[in-house]
């Protein structure tokens, strides 16, 4: 079992959006997947009880997770056989991010491009190192072009972080999905937000599982190994 925290010491950033949309990702892809809220917001709940009584659907399975627990609550979901659990981190508690942190596998990061973003994106950049891991950052409500995308660049470099080779664009399908407890790929499986998605997915399997682990025949043929 893998665990993948989605973490940001800023608010706003696209924390859960990406956090729900990855769990539907690699739903879609087959695994088995759950979602761990440890933000007291508890913005993943409310998403997945909109799902829920929209009649949309009952997975992925999402827990609200007080983070003192988290240890005990990742050994059940090894012991129930989940192969990915994906960790929506609240802003700004560093008890929380320290503890999430500690056991991610994946810890990516997102941030707008933008000048108190990248302060607090730095700030989560140096939390990952402290425990000697090396995060991912992706960069979010990214506009079509513009000079601070270039010193976002540079400035993830400096960090001796690995930035995704995929941007989230500021898109509509976004914001309109996450509020009708859908994702992106399902408000508009064809569009270019269902399109990062999925290459943001196949970045995070490829980074936890190895090279062509992610797709479903693989994830298929293990099952009925
Ligand atoms: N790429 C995007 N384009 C447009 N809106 C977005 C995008 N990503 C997230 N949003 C919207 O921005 C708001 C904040 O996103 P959210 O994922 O809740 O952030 P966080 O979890 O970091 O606080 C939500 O209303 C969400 O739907
Ligand atoms: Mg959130």
């Amino acid at each position: 079992m893998k665990i993948l925290a989605v973490i940001s010491q800023k608010g706003g950033v696209g924390k859960t959006t990406l956090a729900t949309a990855l769990a539907v990702a690699a739903e879609n892809a087959g695994k088995s997947v759950a979602l761990f809220d440890l933000d007291p917001q508890a913005s993943a709940c409310f998403w997945a009880d909109r799902r829920k009584t929209t009649g949309r659907s009952e997975t992925p399975v999402v827990r609200d997770v007080n983070f003192n627990r988290l240890p005990h609550v990742l050994d059940a979901m090894r012991e129930a056989g989940a192969d990915l659990v994906i960790l929506d981190c609240p802003p700004q508690q560093r008890d929380i991010a320290d503890a999430a942190l500690s056991v991610a596998d994946l810890i990516l990061i997102p941030t707008r491009a933008e000048a108190l973003d990248i302060r607090a994106m730095t700030q989560t950049v140096r939390l990952a190192k402290q425990m000697g891991k090396r995060p991912s950052v992706v960069l979010t409500f990214s506009p079509p072009t513009g000079a601070e995308i270039e010193q976002a660049r540079e400035i993830i470099a400096q960090l001796e972080a690995d930035l995704v080779p995929v941007s989230m664009h500021l898109r509509k399908a976004y914001s309109r999905a996450q509020q009708d407890g859908q994702t992106a790929q399902e408000y508009e499986p064809t569009g270019k937000a269902a399109q990062e998605i999925q290459r943001l997915y196949e970045y995070s399997a490829t980074a936890l599982y190895g090279k062509e682990a992610h797709g479903k025949v693989k994830a298929k043929s293990r099952r009925s190994a």
